[in-house]
């Protein structure tokens, strides 16, 4: 937990924390962790996209892995414990079995990306991971025209050498503790959950074009108002999103412009995240919503203009690995859907991957108010140890 607490003081915000891919502020928790990763015995590096990697070597190093880990970005004023707990953790589990000699060598990963924040795509450190990153992604820019190949240059990696991220060989599995970030397991009495299927995520943004013009002397019918027309179509996410059970959209983001008082605005862009456990609903919701945006712009003259950021599908994480978190368990684990995305999401496909969740207390997440109880830090450990003791036993 004191862990968690020291890394959230490392930040891009001056009160608060705000810790986004190849930041400054990054670089100091790496520098933390990547000690933290050494006194438990393990070697560090980072990879060629940024994410922070330690290894364990078990009795034949180099032969077979089994990852542990979660992200170390943030939101903007975050928590101290989304991502950052399941690293925390890993590296706990790693100090247990340092001197065990196991069958295999274990990695913690410190995924560089998966909020998505600094440059509108999450998953940048998992996606390099199992070899998703695309050329193009290098080229998309931040809030401040920095290029996604340029922050990695300032970082002192090379984005050349991107493609040498991704792994070698298959692991075993891999295991991501994270805190549920919502309500579920608090209502039901529950301190920990499995997590049996991920929703699926679209991410898109949208540019609403009008008339900037003064705003003492433009009557009301002759303006092309951009945030005016924003605002409807934001009404309408809001309204759509429950006509279909489970689904939930949200607008996060606005940039309005010129953004001041006494000028109507010209040209705002909004964020959508849409999810859902079933991804033809939630395709179909996203071509509703687009064909929503279309009609009100239609409707006071403006233009919109939609790009898709994310599609990214529901996954069902490893039956398996699921089965031994249970074995591993005291109690009987609450089988879950995770609304968030995760960094098992992106690797689910490609190796075996499990989720054991925490009990957020309040249910809340993504705001500085999150928080764990250490009494359920501690059950997940000691799940997490007897996970990896009868992975051990297996591949004796
Ligand atoms: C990641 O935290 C997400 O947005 O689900
Ligand atoms: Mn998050
Ligand atoms: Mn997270």
């Amino acid at each position: 937990m004191a862990r968690c607490r020291e890394l959230a003081a490392m930040s891009e915000m001056p009160s608060g924390t705000l810790r986004t891919y190849l930041s400054p502020a990054m670089k100091r928790c790496y520098e933390i962790v990547g000690q933290w990763m050494e006194s438990a015995g393990m070697r560090v590096s980072v990879d060629p996209a940024g994410n922070l990697r330690g290894i364990l070597p078990g009795a034949e190093p180099g032969k077979r892995v089994f990852i542990l880990g979660s992200h170390l970005d943030t939101v903007r004023d975050a928590g101290a414990f989304d991502g950052i707990l399941g690293v925390v953790m890993a590296i706990a589990i790693v100090e247990n079995y340092r001197r065990k000699n196991l069958p295999f060598d274990i990695e913690v990963i410190g995924f560089a990306e998966e909020e998505g924040v600094r440059f509108g795509m999450p998953f940048i450190g998992s996606k390099a991971l199992v070899g998703l990153l695309d050329e193009q992604m290098l080229f998309r820019t931040d809030a401040h025209g920095i290029t996604v190949a340029q922050a990695i240059r300032d970082f002192g990696l090379d984005p050349e050498a991107i493609a040498g991220a991704a792994l070698k060989t298959t692991p075993l599995g891999f295991l991501e503790f994270h805190i549920e970030q919502g309500p579920v397991l608090e209502a039901e009495g529950e301190p920990v959950g499995v997590v049996e299927t991920i929703a699926g995520q679209s991410r898109a943004s949208l540019k609403f074009i009008g008339s900037a013009n003064h705003a003492g002397t433009t009557p009301m019918h002759l303006r092309h108002d951009a945030l005016a027309g924003a605002a409807m179509w934001i009404a309408t996410v809001e309204r759509l999103a429950p006509l279909n059970p489970g689904m939930v959209a949200t607008v996060g983001k606005i940039d309005a412009y010129p953004n001041v008082a006494n000028v109507i605005p010209g040209e705002v862009t909004v964020s959508l995240d849409v999810r859902h456990a079933n991804d033809e609903v939630r395709k179909i919701a996203c071509q509703d919503l687009r064909l929503g945006a279309t009609m009100i712009a239609k409707d006071r003259g403006l233009k919109v203009e939609w790009a898709n950021l994310l599609d990214q599908k529901a996954v069902w994480l490893d039956e398996p690995l699921i089965q031994r978190l249970q074995a591993a368990s005291p109690r009987t684990l609450r089988r879950m859907v995770s609304g968030a995305g995760h960094d098992a999401m992106i690797l689910a496909p490609h190796i075996p991957s499990a989720m054991l969740f925490l009990r957020s207390p309040g249910g809340v997440s993504h705001h500085p108010a999150e928080s764990v109880k250490p009494k359920d830090a501690d059950l997940a450990l000691k799940i997490g140890y007897r996970f990896i003791e009868s992975m051990s036993a297996e591949y004796k």
